[in-house]
């Protein structure tokens, strides 16, 4: 299904015209996965600059042999937010795994990703879920006797602030259930050029995906804002170890959405994203804060990323 062509969702509305009435001047980044944004980060995550898929792959294909060795055999594999669950078959090739559960919020890439997945592993059961991964979800029946790994690979967390993060890892916990493993991918604190070119490329990709959420709220919210007279600009944040994506006006403007008028002056910043960095250790102590005890964390030559293996074990009082 055309998301452009999809019935106006009224969480996207409501955020959108929050940013401008109330000037708060900030977007969620969810918004900017429709299908084109959706088909941007695909083509992001070839960028040359964008280190972190090629690194997370890197350690996928080294260390999924020893995550199998630390879990069960038989187990459903849960991916949170599979989207095109391009890195999914290094885990499936590796752990020996009884299902497979994919949960995504589009419909459209879930059963498109489903069916790449079922030409590769014609044997595996696929259970897909299309639901709001952020709640805790009863899982598929079918699944609810097996143990389980989740799997939430990308440093995805990283686009939500800490208290979010935490929040999810709790209902991750919740869904997969006590004694379930998670692994988890989290992207870590390195040289700061770096980073902000892996997120303003030179070929401009990343601006691309980042104004694509102004064109999508042009065609679903029956808006004019003139696109392009906006910059994308990524800054490091050292104090709260982020990247931070900002739309930035180059002049002043007025433009409608939804039949409302609005202004912006010249050098107004519209914040789009977040991509938190995770020091050494700075991710064991958010997913202990999440509920999941760290059992292993492998890490490339360049600590530029990290995998970490956690498991849910039930909790105790604290000594
Ligand atoms: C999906 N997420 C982990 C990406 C990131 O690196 O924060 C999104 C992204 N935004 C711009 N480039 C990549």
């Amino acid at each position: 299904m055309d998301m452009n062509t999809a019935p106006i969702d009224p969480g996207f509305r409501s955020d959108v015209l929050r940013c401008f009435e109330e000037g708060s001047h900030a977007i969620p980044a969810r918004w900017l996965y429709d299908r084109a944004g959706s088909e941007l980060f695909e083509q992001i995550t070839e960028l040359p600059e964008y280190y972190p898929t090629r690194t997370e792959t890197g350690l996928l294909e080294r260390y999924c042999g020893e995550v199998a060795q630390l879990g069960e055999r038989g187990r459903a594999v849960v991916e949170f937010g599979s989207g095109s669950s391009t890195k999914t078959p290094h885990l499936l090739r590796a752990v020996d795994i009884a299902a497979y559960v994919p949960i995504d919020i589009s419909g459209a890439f879930l059963a498109d990703s489903a069916a790449e997945l079922k030409s590769q592993f014609p044997s595996l059961p696929i259970y897909p879920l299309e639901a709001d991964f952020m709640r805790p979800l009863k899982l598929p029946v079918e699944v609810e006797d097996m143990p389980k790994l989740g799997f939430f690979p990308g440093s995805t967390i990283g686009n939500m602030i800490a208290r979010t993060s935490v929040d999810l890892l709790r209902s991750m916990r919740e869904t997969l259930g006590t004694g379930s493993q998670l692994l988890i991918g989290f992207d870590r604190i390195k040289d700061q050029q770096k980073l902000v070119d892996a997120y303003d490329d030179s070929a401009g990709v990343t601006a691309q995906f980042s104004l694509n959420l102004l064109h999508r709220i042009n065609a679903e919210l029956d808006g004019d804002i003139p696109v392009e007279i906006f910059r994308h600009i990524a800054v490091w944040n050292d104090l709260y170890a982020r990247i931070e994506i900002y739309l930035e006006t180059q002049s002043d403007m007025t433009f409608t959405i939804d039949g409302r008028k609005f202004g912006l002056s010249q050098g107004d910043r519209l914040h789009v994203e977040n991509s938190h960095k995770y020091g050494l250790r700075d991710a064991r102590l958010m997913l202990r804060a999440g509920g999941w005890s760290p059992l292993r964390e492998w890490s490339d030559e360049q600590d530029f990323f990290s995998l970490i293996l956690a498991e849910a074990h039930p909790y105790r009082h604290a000594p």
